[in-house]
């Protein structure tokens, strides 16, 4: 039988910060780390997903590059054959598969997408896309064409996990076969991961919302490459409330809950400081872990050797082409694009 597929993507069209590290690249790099074999490990660049929110389109090329070194430095190991690398615009099946698919999905039930509502009351009528409106498809067939079982994601992205589920399973109905191998469901991912929920790390200067790349000033969101210094002032200046006291309170005080979240993810000890009346030691404890953890990253950054990318790139990019292709074939035949006599 062949492995279990783990599968996560990042898009490059801005800076990765620690809300990637700990929402989608940890979980799949600790999988691949420490189960090398056991599961084949698909970590990619959505790259046609960049453009759907306005970019600077000269910049793509570095960015996706400085993207994969990053999954480097992090500990991703390119030496396991069975962890893969790509650029989803390299291997056209997921454009074409997404093509079918479209006819397959329900208007209302991209309009429904809370991250396209969102993204499209921010951009106003008249900026808003089809490709925004489509993003969602495309991204159940970036996972469906591999039979990915487990999808490492942040909280944002759990609705389109099960958007995944229900195309997967509607077009198994519909044709009475097992054409897809459908994603678990978001609380079995979740314990697979060991989490009792989805992670959504928040904005430091406003920690209602999430931290997120296209945040205007950059203020709350600590980059993977911000200088240590920049973000211990990030951190010692995050916005917290006046009501006194460490406590947990999600609802109540997002600041402090966030900082002892991150202390916690970062590999501190939040119960130290639960009760304590003063936030000032908090937060130097969240700086002092963000600082060493950038610290140690960026060297890592440094000693990426960049010919070794490139040459994973293309294995990889041959040996996924391949796996697509045969998903993308099966439905090709399934629909009557394609004879059923091979
Ligand atoms: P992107 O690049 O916007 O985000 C990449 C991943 O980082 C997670 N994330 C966060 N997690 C916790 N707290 C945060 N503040 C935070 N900010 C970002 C996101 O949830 C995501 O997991 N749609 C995907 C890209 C994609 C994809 C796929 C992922 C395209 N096709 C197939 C998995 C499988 C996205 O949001 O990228």
């Amino acid at each position: 039988m062949s492995k279990e597929v783990i599968l996560t993507g990042l898009r490059a069209n801005n800076d990765l910060h620690i809300g990637h590290v700990f929402g989608a690249m940890l979980p799949i790099i600790d999988v691949a780390k420490q189960y090398a074999g056991k599961y084949q490990v698909n970590m990619f660049i959505p790259d046609l997903h960049s453009f759907t929110t306005p970019i600077d389109h000269s910049k793509l090329q570095q960015q996706i590059f400085d993207n994969l070194r990053m999954f480097v430095a992090a500990g991703l190991p390119l030496d396991n054959p069975n962890v893969h690398i790509y650029r989803q615009s390299y291997i056209p099946a997921h454009s074409e598969l997404t093509i079918i698919m479209n006819n397959f999905t329900g208007m209302g039930e991209m309009e429904r997408m809370t991250q396209f509502k969102d993204k499209s009351a921010k951009l106003g009528t008249n900026r808003v896309t089809v490709g925004l409106f489509d993003y969602p498809v495309l991204m159940a067939c970036d996972i469906l064409l591999y039979g990915a079982a487990y999808v490492p994601v942040g909280d944002d992205q759990s609705q389109h996990i099960e958007i995944t589920r229900d195309l997967g399973q509607r077009l198994n109905a519909r044709f009475d076969q097992e054409l897809f191998v459908v994603p678990k469901t978001v609380k079995e991912q979740h314990e697979f991961f060991g989490k009792d929920q989805g992670l959504r790390i928040k904005d430091l200067a406003d920690p209602t919302k999430k931290m997120s790349k296209s945040d205007e000033t950059g203020k709350g969101v600590i980059f993977l490459n911000d200088s240590p210094e920049i973000a211990r002032k990030k951190v010692m200046s995050a916005a917290t409330d006046s009501l006194g006291g460490v406590q947990y309170d999600y609802r109540e005080r997002p600041g402090i809950s966030n900082l002892l979240d991150l202390l916690k993810l970062f590999g501190g000890s939040p119960e130290d400081f639960i009760g304590q009346t003063q936030y000032g030691p908090l937060k130097s404890a969240v700086a002092d872990k963000v600082t060493d953890f950038l610290e140690e990253f960026q060297s890592k950054l440094t000693s990426v050797n960049d010919d070794k990318i490139l040459q994973k790139l293309e294995i990889s990019e041959e040996a996924m082409a391949k796996q697509a292709n045969q998903t993308l074939f099966k439905v090709q035949q399934t629909v009557g694009l394609r004879s059923k006599d091979g």
